[in-house]
């Protein structure tokens, strides 16, 4: 990513950014927008802090995650103010000097100390609306998050700006590439851990700059929606690899699933290959005025019909999604929105005032009800699973003389399929991020 292109699209993103802050601001009733970076956070008893987790909506403004005590302070009609914490330090590293092509669209105020951010902050505290957690409090600025600018900021956050498309096109490739050579890994007989190490190197993050814990399951580990244990030795026989697994730039996620069969051409991969096919088919609906919901629930048949097909079930894929047997196989959501926040935030919100939108009934995994419109971005990751628990729980319903269940039994050892791949909502052809960085390393 050149910082040309960066400089370019940075300001119609800040501006943007100015003109939501500016009816939230109205919509709340207040002069100021404020929002704390964060600050440490420390283990019971312990002296040393968990990794910093800057506030999303902080580095929404600033490709700047590393600031923990900074803030911003947007007032309409006036350019953004930046109050960054750069402690006199000598054990740690202090948080750089302010550079880059966001730089000049700031006004920036140094400061040494947490608490002499006080002195830079608009005059009256009660004026401000201040988003950031409790613990981020200077003196009478004390976060308020007050609803009707959350409410609007959190859901306009679906929609991004081209600066931001361009950022998660990079967090991606970073991604892609990690993939690939974990893959590699994977062919060559790889323990968990080993798998883990080589995406580590190709994507050069370290585990608390990813955007969350890679989930890294060889064989029936798959079969653990959020499997992070990483075992050390590999097993015996590697039959599958379910990997799940992002990378950040300049605060923004990827998020992506592939599942890969050792042997190419056999059951498992058949498997694979049909979860493929309508994973794509499901992206391919991410259009304008698409509800999600509908899309999730549509996915529910389709993945009944691969069931159906392969010969794990013998009812109809109808009757598998009215009785609830497709979700002990698929049992969490079709997706989810993606930026700043793995999972953004604002999947449920009915408007711009607030109000959620609920989960179709007997779904209660999914985190995304909103209607798809351009200029939003989702993940898309359906799967199939052969999970020991929600097995037993479908061999104690009425539908259990309806399953095959010596085929179900003969996949356990490969765990489950997930295919997730990251999708811009356009006014025409959706924009598959994960599939076009595959693309553009062949
Ligand atoms: N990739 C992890 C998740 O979406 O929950
Ligand atoms: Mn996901």
């Amino acid at each position: 990513m050149s910082s040309a292109l960066l400089s370019q699209l940075y300001p119609a993103h800040l501006a943007t950014l100015q003109s939501r802050a500016d009816a939230a601001l109205a919509r709340g009733g207040f002069d100021h927008l404020v929002i704390a970076a964060g600050q440490l956070h420390y283990p019971f008893l312990d002296d040393l802090p968990y990794p910093f987790q800057v506030n999303p909506h902080f580095k929404h403004w600033l490709p700047v995650t590393r600031a923990p005590g900074s803030w911003i302070v947007v007032t309409p009609g006036k350019r953004p103010m930046l109050i960054y914490l750069q402690p006199h330090d000598y054990w740690h590293v202090v948080p750089e000097v302010p550079a880059g092509y966001w730089v000049e669209h700031f006004d920036i105020v140094i400061v040494r100390e947490a608490a002499q951010a006080a002195a830079h902050l608009p005059a009256r505290a009660d004026r401000c609306a201040i988003l950031g957690e409790d613990g981020a409090a200077v003196g009478s600025y004390r976060p308020n998050n007050p609803q009707a600018v959350t409410d609007y900021l959190h859901y306009h956050r679906a929609w991004k700006t081209e600066y931001e498309l361009a950022m998660m096109r990079v967090a991606s490739h970073l991604g892609v590439r990690a993939h690939r050579a974990a893959e590699a890994a994977f062919r060559c007989g790889a323990s968990e851990y080993a798998i883990h190490m080589a995406y580590l190197s190709a994507v050069r993050e370290t585990e608390h700059e990813l955007p969350y814990g890679n989930i890294i399951g060889l064989n029936e580990h798959g079969a653990v929606l959020h499997y992070m244990h990483f075992e050390r030795n590999p097993p015996l026989v590697s039959h599958s690899l379910l990997i799940d697994a992002g990378a950040s730039f300049h605060g923004y996620a990827c998020d992506i699933t592939r599942t890969y069969a050792s042997q190419q051409a056999g059951e498992f991969q058949q498997l694979v290959d049909a979860v493929d096919r309508a994973q794509q088919e499901f992206c391919s609906q991410v259009r304008v005025g698409k509800s999600y919901p509908e899309l999730h629930v549509q996915a529910h048949h389709v993945l009944a019909g691969i069931l159906r097909e392969q010969g794990f079930i013998r009812m109809s894929a109808e009757s598998a999604v009215e009785s609830g047997v497709s979700r002990a196989f698929f049992p969490h959501g079709l997706g989810h929105y993606i930026g700043l926040q793995v999972h953004d935030i604002g999947g449920f919100q009915a408007s711009e005032s607030g109000g959620v939108l609920p989960r179709p009934e007997g779904h209660p995994y999914l985190r995304l009800t909103r209607t798809i419109d351009a200029g939003q971005v989702m993940t898309i990751e359906p799967g199939i699973y052969f999970i020991d628990l929600l097995l037993a729980e479908l061999k104690q319903t009425p539908q259990a003389s309806d399953i095959r269940w010596d085929k179900v039994e003969s996949f356990r050892k490969y765990g489950g399929v997930r295919i997730e791949d990251d999708v811009v909502c356009t006014a025409g052809e959706p924009e598959n991020l994960t599939r076009d960085a595959f693309a553009a390393l062949n």
